[in-house]
């Protein structure tokens, strides 16, 4: 077997088996095969595609490709979420202490934010001293005490991943249904956990821009949870406008401490519900997911929640009482509202342009080195369906850097657009069971 034979099979869509998918992988890994073979291979793929075998061979080889964590000494019922990234998406923030107030065990890896997105280890570290870096006894530790643990990936989870995902970037072959499924399921799946929901964004501010590319993304990485004998599902959500109204680390923190206590943005409020009773129904401890949604919306409201957000901040050596005083969180200095030249129902907000936005006034990265300002990004004052007069705020900015505010502004503007008639938008598009 050699990686010619391997890229020709490709190239003319043939499948690869799983000793084909191996041999590139591990060799790939171990720096046998070079970049320039891989990038011809993933462009084969890209245009041939790969059958849902090949893309749970695929996956399986990247699992095995490093370390996986068994949370055999875990007790409980150990649930996990995964968003495909969006726009002021603070969902695992909320969903976590929830789960944990429900007596499961929220157990979740995250990522940094990159680009337009934001991640949630970043909005984490706006609480001063919260250690997203924890040992792998340490992170189980801590399930057990409190039921929730949110860490960064350790650097020997799927290392296959790190490499190809690069490659993907800078080869354009990012966007394949199977070189997706596989990224993202290969990193949640070498975590052992008991069930898994799938938050997969379509709109202007996600990766998926059509509901149709969303179907094909969720079904491919349901059929592979089946596959792997791992309990799945999907949900599809509307990314045509921001989630919530903060954009931006400490605004988002704080408006996940909001949703806690029972005073948050609806929007948000629901996707956690939805996926949360997902995960109930999927784990055996409610009869359906109504009874679960109720469950939820009774610990928004009694502090139940919240306190485990709480507990969580305390063992993980964050500043509890900026959770007791959102005050406490230190905003960046320019603050300047956004007011609207235009009258009428808000019909869109572009969530691209508004992520873009939020990075520019420094709560975003362009490249994984640059450092964040975790005060910064903007609170929408309207969205979807709310009539705006001329002269309203459309949103406020929070920045330290007085050169981007005209462009950010100009951007803010350009991305709401208007119209007469009255608006509806729908949050939830599909389920995927
Ligand atoms: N997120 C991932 O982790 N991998 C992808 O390929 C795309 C989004």
């Amino acid at each position: 077997m050699n990686i010619l034979d391997i890229i020709e099979k490709k190239k003319h869509a043939k499948e690869l088996s799983e000793n084909d998918i191996k041999y590139f992988v591990e060799n790939y890994v171990n720096g046998n095969i070079p970049d320039y073979q891989i990038s011809a291979l993933l462009m084969a793929i890209y245009f041939n595609k790969l059958s849902i075998n090949e893309t749970y061979f695929l996956t399986k080889t990247m699992i095995d490709s490093g370390e996986t964590i068994k949370l055999n000494s875990v007790h409980g019922i150990k649930v996990d979420k995964h968003s495909t990234g969006g726009v002021g998406d603070s969902v695992t923030l909320v969903l976590g202490p929830l789960m944990a107030s429900v007596g499961l065990v929220f157990t979740k890896m995250s990522g940094r934010g990159l680009g337009h997105t934001g991640g949630t280890l970043d909005k984490l570290e706006s609480i001063p001293g919260f250690n997203i870096n924890l040992t792998d006894d340490e992170f189980i530790n801590n399930l057990n005490k409190s039921n929730i643990s949110i860490i960064g990936q350790t650097a020997n989870i799927v290392p296959a991943d790190k490499l190809l995902y690069a490659l993907r970037d800078a080869t354009s072959t990012v966007d394949n249904i199977s070189l997706i499924s596989s990224s993202i399921l290969s990193k949640k799946f070498a975590l052992a956990n008991d069930a898994l929901v799938l938050d997969v964004k379509v709109g202007n501010g996600a990766f998926m821009k059509d509901v149709e590319a969303a179907l094909e993304l969720s079904e491919m990485m349901v059929s592979l949870g089946k596959k792997f004998g791992r309990n799945t599902k999907a949900i599809i959500t509307n990314m045509n406008e921001p989630l919530g109204k903060a954009v931006g680390n400490s605004l988002e923190v704080i408006e996940a401490i909001e949703t806690l206590n029972g005073n948050g943005p609806k929007d948000l409020e629901e996707i956690s519900i939805v996926i949360g009773s997902k995960l109930m129904h999927m784990a055996g401890i409610t009869k359906n997911e109504e009874e679960a949604k109720n469950i939820l919306y009774k610990n928004l409201n009694n502090g139940k929640a919240l306190s485990k957000f709480k507990e969580m901040v305390e063992l993980q050596g964050g500043d509890v009482t900026y959770v007791d005083n959102t005050d406490k969180f230190k905003l960046s200095k320019i603050q300047k509202n956004i007011l609207s030249s235009e009258e009428g129902y808000v019909e869109e907000i572009d969530a691209l342009q508004i992520g873009i936005s939020s990075r520019d006034l420094g709560a975003g990265r362009l490249t994984k080195e640059d450092s964040l300002d975790l005060g910064a990004g903007l609170i929408l004052n309207k969205k979807i369906g709310d009539y705006v007069n001329k002269g309203d705020i459309l949103a406020t900015i929070y920045t330290n850097k007085e050169d981007v505010v005209d462009d950010v502004s100009h951007k803010i503007t350009q991305a709401f657009s208007f119209t007469r008639d009255k608006v509806t938008y729908d949050l939830i598009l599909k389920e995927i069971d």
